[in-house]
């Protein structure tokens, strides 16, 4: 396997979680007819584009993984990737969560999810720039 197209791969996963932190800053809070156009719109990328760059990044990586020494770095790297996938497949259930409690009017639910939500995102964005960073410093 390429370690390039892993890291495109990688590189693409990274700009969709940002285009995301974005969209949920210009639509959150704005009114609650926005805030059910944004869990639907999260829940479609989520499912579309991100849930399928997660598990392409992962299995790029581990084809290539038995080409290089399982070093400290390496580990501290697949240690990262980890934290972002598994924070990720969480904040993927998160979201549609959110979005039943959206269409369902439970607005209180709506911000209790939300904010857990929006800390777990933290995280992903932690282990996919502590991943891509000691990636990149092999
Ligand atoms: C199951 C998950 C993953 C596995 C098994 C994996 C495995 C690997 C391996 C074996 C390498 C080559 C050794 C090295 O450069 O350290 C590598 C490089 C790299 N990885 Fe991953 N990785 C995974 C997830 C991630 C994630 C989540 C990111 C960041 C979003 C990432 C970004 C990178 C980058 C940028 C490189 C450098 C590629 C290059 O040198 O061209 N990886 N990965």
């Amino acid at each position: 396997m390429n370690p390039g197209l892993h890291a495109l791969l990688a590189g693409a996963w990274i700009g969709c979680v940002l285009v995301e932190a974005l969209f949920e800053r210009a639509l959150l809070g704005k009114g609650r007819e926005q805030e059910l156009i944004l869990a639907r719109l999260h829940w479609k990328v989520d499912k579309f584009v991100e849930a399928p760059l997660l598990v392409a990044v992962a299995l790029a990586g581990g084809a290539m993984i038995h080409a290089y020494p399982m070093d400290g770095l390496l580990a501290t790297k697949l240690a990262f990737a980890a934290l972002a996938i598994l924070a990720n497949i969480w904040c993927i259930w998160l979201v549609k969560r959110r979005l039943d409690h959206a269409e369902a009017g439970r607005w209180e639910e709506f911000e209790r999810v939300d904010h857990s939500q929006h800390r777990w995102g933290a995280v992903v964005l932690l282990g996919l720039l502590g991943a891509a960073t000691l990636g990149l410093l092999y």
